[in-house]
């Protein structure tokens, strides 16, 4: 196990009527509010209101930033900036999912910087004073409720990437699982999907010497296999949508990775995707990850495939490891099949024509991932995928 620093100062409320505590949260930190969220689902779930009604009562001010994209454009960010210098803006909070969380957060790295939130994810510039993040999660899937980065995505060029500080963990996060009961079936898959992808993306890794942080990722994967389906078939299940919301929050906070880092592969490739085809996070994921698996899959790490299959998917541990490690892929696709993912490229309309440059862009990071990749590799899981 590596030497690691493990600080979570996140804040969490959890349950049906988490929300009472958003008042208290907020005058922790000022009394001056961005409130930042997306297309409307909110206003239709009346969780606007409820946020409102809460911030009236008790003399808070607030002005908006609505209209948030999935995929969150930088603009975007920068307009919800611009706002916080004009109106001296306090707190940002953020009601919705990954991307409406990922756009507060870069607003609030941007509301003290007089250039554009891009630098931050260029290396132009380092990200300086943040203002304090509080969020309202209404879909289970990235983490960005309890951890440091926000992805966001310059249309113009292409590029979707992340900025990332210790400053961009929110403040609180107030976690309702009534909250996500509207989730579609396809968004309830693709996060699913995610958090799945979270954990894999770290459970293989070259420290096995790191146990306990393989044991929690085991503990993660088993409650998402388990819920994932039943979400999906009853969407007003508490204990499904409960189970995977704090899922997604324990995936990505540092709890699976503290102690065995590893380079993450599946989301270097799914950024590339979005940034070209601007699809839907988890269902890129969705599409990957078994090709991933497949790609890195050797007689010498078949253990580690292994250990997936028997201790997560219930395999017969008296199988050849070869044999196990097949199976597990096959039944990891399946599970995600089960919920209508999308299991091709061509399916979600995406061909070989940006295969070259999305390959030259996300292998530059790969040395460090389970089996060491460069282009040639996501050349090969691509087109594997399509
Ligand atoms: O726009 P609204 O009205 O909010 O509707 C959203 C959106 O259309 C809808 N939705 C959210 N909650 C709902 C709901 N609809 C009905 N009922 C609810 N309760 O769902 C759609 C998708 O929302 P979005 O926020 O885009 O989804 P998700 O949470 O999957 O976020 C994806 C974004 O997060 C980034 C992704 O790359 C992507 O940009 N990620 C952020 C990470 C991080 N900060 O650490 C890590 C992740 O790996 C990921 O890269
Ligand atoms: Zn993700």
């Amino acid at each position: 196990m590596k030497n690691f620093m493990y600080h979570i100062p996140t804040k969490i409320h959890f349950g049906r009527g988490a929300i009472s505590n958003l008042p208290d949260s907020i005058k922790e930190y000022g009394n001056k509010v961005l409130l930042v969220y997306g297309g409307g689902s909110i206003k239709k779930l009346g969780i606007y209101d409820e946020a409102v009604k809460l911030m009236n009562e008790n003399g808070i001010e607030f002005i908006e930033l609505s209209g948030v994209e999935p995929n969150p454009r930088v603009e975007t960010a920068d307009r919800g900036a611009k706002l916080c210098k004009e109106h001296n803006v306090e707190v940002v909070l953020a009601i919705g999912g990954g991307s409406t969380m990922d756009c507060a957060k870069a607003i609030a790295a941007g509301a003290n910087y007089d250039g554009t939130i891009w630098d931050f994810v260029s290396g132009k510039s380092k990200i300086g004073k943040v203002l304090p993040i509080i969020t309202i999660v209404t879909l289970a899937a990235t983490g960005s409720e309890m951890d440091t980065s926000a992805i966001i995505t310059k249309w113009e060029t292409n590029e979707k990437a992340g900025l990332t500080g210790p400053n961009l963990r929110p403040k609180v996060s107030i976690l309702d699982p009534e909250y996500t009961f509207s989730v579609s079936k396809y968004q309830t898959a693709a996060g699913t999907a995610d958090i799945i992808s979270h954990v894999l993306e770290v459970y293989f890794n070259n420290n096995p010497g790191a146990f306990l942080q393989s044991k929690f990722c085991e503990a993660v994967l088993k409650t998402c296999f388990k819920y994932g389906h039943i979400a999906y078939k009853e969407p007003k299940n508490y204990e499904a949508r409960a189970n995977l919301l704090w899922s997604a929050s324990w995936a990505i906070n540092g709890l699976c990775t503290k102690g065995a880092p590893v380079g993450w592969s599946v989301h270097s490739m799914e950024h590339e995707l979005s940034a070209y085809y601007d699809i839907t996070h988890g269902v890129g994921l969705a599409i990957l990850v078994p090709h991933w698996l497949r790609h890195m899959l050797r007689k010498e790490n078949a253990y580690k495939y292994a250990e997936f299959g028997i201790n997560v998917l219930g395999i017969d541990s008296t199988l050849d490891e070869m044999d196990i490690a097949n199976k597990a892929i096959d039944a990891l696709s399946k599970y995600l099949k089960e919920m209508d993912l999308p299991s091709t490229l061509t399916e979600v309309g995406i061909d070989e024509t940006y295969f070259d440059i999305m390959a030259e862009k996300a292998g530059k990071g790969l040395a460090n991932a389970f089996i060491p990749m460069n282009k040639d590799d996501v050349l090969a899981i691509l087109k594997a995928s399509l």
